[in-house]
């Protein structure tokens, strides 16, 4: 089969850790007789600097006319004083928005391989990790009105907390559906004591609940769940919460696997269409120098090939390549123990490819 693959390699260490994860693609695409066709489009800080706007038409275009899209990461130090709307991460949110990518799906999977890269007590992790982080993308106080105003303590900016039960109904499923398929265990995470829209959603996920009697739902508010999570992280099977709760769990979630160079995630929508990208960031810091961990994206590649493309033994065959890769001994510098060899992004890449 042929397919169209949107590609937005973005800023700092994108380029780099989606090169690799194309190479990858294009290798199990000759291995099971599949050809990827990629458009590459900019969107993020360069795309600032080429167009002066982070988020271009034709980006757009490009990507819902494709089956997918691949993402690196966007954003920099170098466009931080940028008024909002120009910010390499206003691209982001436009494509999640704009492509309707309102279900995003974090898992966090602590390798084997990696048990000495956790930070946790061995006795914590136990025979290991598997949490799924199910994010709501597209509401929340991302998306609600912002603005400024003026108050007896100076000037204001506030940012609105919002949700609709629609919202909240469609993520929850999305929670409740992956968990059948895994422990059948949702934690809905909430600030439920304080904010009248975690008030709504606790209701709306209950609601959602009784159409499926076999999963446990459980409530947690969200500052117990971040401790929870470094506490006793295996109690969670699938996790489902707000956009910006969300965000920061699936920080920590997927420190406790080793490395946030180790997460991937999927964007999905009402159809199969999807943005897959890693968790990490652009990583300035190290940008351009080959050391990235390219397996977060490596990683995405495989989640396209299951939830967009429906190739479930091609994705299953770029995990076990990367476990195997793991269990080789190949680290990047962010999952390396004391005197472990360092490999380079391409290193690590060509172990994953010589293991499909
Ligand atoms: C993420 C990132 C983004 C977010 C930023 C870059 C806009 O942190 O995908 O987790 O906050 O959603
Ligand atoms: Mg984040």
């Amino acid at each position: 089969m042929d397919y169209k693959i949107a590609v937005i390699k973005g800023d700092g260490i994108g380029p780099e850790v989606v090169d690799s994860a194309l190479e990858i693609l294009d290798a199990v695409g000759e291995k099971f007789g599949h050809k990827f066709n990629y458009t590459e489009v900019l969107a993020g800080g360069c795309a600032y600097d080429e167009y002066g706007e982070p988020l271009p038409e034709k980006t757009l275009n490009v990507c819902k006319e494709s089956d997918a899209v691949v993402l690196g990461a966007v954003g920099g130090p170098k466009w931080d004083d940028l008024p909002g709307e120009k910010r390499p991460e206003a691209a982001l949110l436009g494509l999640r928005k704009e492509l309707g990518l309102f279900a995003n799906l974090r898992p966090a999977i602590l390798f084997e391989a990696l048990k000495d890269a956790c930070p946790l007590k061995p006795e914590i992790i136990g025979d290991g990790l598997d949490i799924c982080v199910v994010r709501e993308l597209t509401g929340g106080i991302y998306f609600g009105e912002r603005g400024f105003r003026d108050t007896e303590m100076g000037k204001a900016a506030y940012d609105v907390e919002v949700y609709a039960e629609q919202e909240v109904e469609r993520i929850a499923k999305v929670a409740f559906d992956m968990a059948m398929k895994r422990k059948k265990k949702v934690m809905s995470v909430d600030k439920a004591n304080i904010l009248e829209s975690s008030r709504l959603w606790r209701k709306t996920v209950e609601k959602v609940a009784k159409d499926y009697p076999e999963v446990a739902l459980d409530h947690m508010y969200v500052d117990n769940a971040s401790m929870q999570l470094v506490r006793d992280p295996k109690q969670f099977d699938v996790i489902v919460t707000t956009n910006m709760f969300g965000d920061i769990l699936s920080d920590e979630a997927s420190m406790i696997t080793g490395s946030i160079g180790m997460l991937p995630s999927a964007s999905l929508g009402e159809n199969n269409k999807g943005m897959y990208e890693p968790v990490h960031g652009s990583a300035p810091d190290i940008a351009g120098q080959g050391k990235a961990n390219p397996l977060a994206t490596i990683l995405s590649m495989s989640m396209m090939l299951k939830y967009s493309l429906g190739l479930l033994e091609e994705s299953e065959c770029i995990e076990q390549a990367v476990t195997k890769a793991l269990n080789e001994g190949n680290r990047t510098g962010d999952i390396a123990g004391t005197g472990e060899k360092i490999l380079t992004t391409a290193e690590m890449t060509a172990a994953v490819k010589a293991n499909l």
